[in-house]
């Protein structure tokens, strides 16, 4: 009995949401704009350019597709800058175990990612190898919750929708998963992922008696 599993990155595999929070944070602070660690629940799993049209929203600021390219490159180059010395030691408690786990099974895994440095991140975290497909923010044209970036995901897995499983730390990436009639399971907290069908705080509250439960259903 083959499923998909399909991981989101940012926030799921490594711990990279503080990064896009800081560096988003110092493009906020440079425009004036009041941004709390609740508005950046909106930006997860949201595109580059999304999230600064968000962030100009918040603050009712409007600025020419000048400034909003500066800025995106600015926001880049400041979210790699704390990427430079990245290493396994960035994969996320728990995680690890998982993927072994759903390797020894024989189970299809894939990364379905809105961020367009999602390969650099898997090679220098050295956990590109267990992914049989990837997905990632150069691939997709529709944002999540669009489920457009898992869709494409299961199909390169020749798998059903409804035999995917997906793991998000995301609002908009549950929600994604929902749409497309996917098993969605929520990581970080369960008031803010609360349309997810499972939640757990971290990848260390699974265990693999829940993951071999979702391959026989
Ligand atoms: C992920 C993150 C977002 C980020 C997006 C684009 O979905 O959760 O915070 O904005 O990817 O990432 P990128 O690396 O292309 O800027
Ligand atoms: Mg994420």
């Amino acid at each position: 009995n083959k499923k998909a599993f399909i991981f989101d990155l940012d926030g799921v595999i490594v711990d990279t949401a503080k990064y896009h929070y800081l560096a988003w944070q110092k493009i906020a602070n440079e425009l004036n704009i009041d941004f709390t660690l609740e508005h950046n629940e909106l930006l997860k799993g949201v595109s580059r350019v999304r999230s600064l049209d968000i962030i100009l929203e918040l603050g009712k600021v409007e600025a020419s597709q000048e400034d909003k390219d500066k800025w995106l490159v600015q926001k880049n180059e400041d979210y790699l800058s704390y990427l430079v010395d990245m290493n396994e030691s960035e994969i996320l408690p728990g995680v690890f175990p998982v993927l072994k786990f759903l390797k020894e099974k024989g189970q299809p895994i894939a990364l379905g990612s809105a961020s367009k440095n999602a390969r650099p991140i898997l090679e220098k975290t050295g956990i590109l190898s267990y992914f049989d497909a990837i997905v990632d923010g150069n691939d997709v044209t529709n944002a999540k919750p669009d489920p457009e970036v898992f869709l494409i995901a299961a199909q390169l897995l020749n798998i059903n929708p409804e035999d995917a499983i997906v793991f998000e730390d995301s609002v908009a990436g549950v929600q994604a998963a929902n749409i497309g009639k996917m098993t969605s399971v929520g990581i970080g907290s369960a008031t803010v992922l609360h349309e997810a069908k499972y939640i757990f705080k971290d990848f260390t509250e699974i265990d693999t008696n829940f993951i071999e439960d979702l391959i026989k259903k």
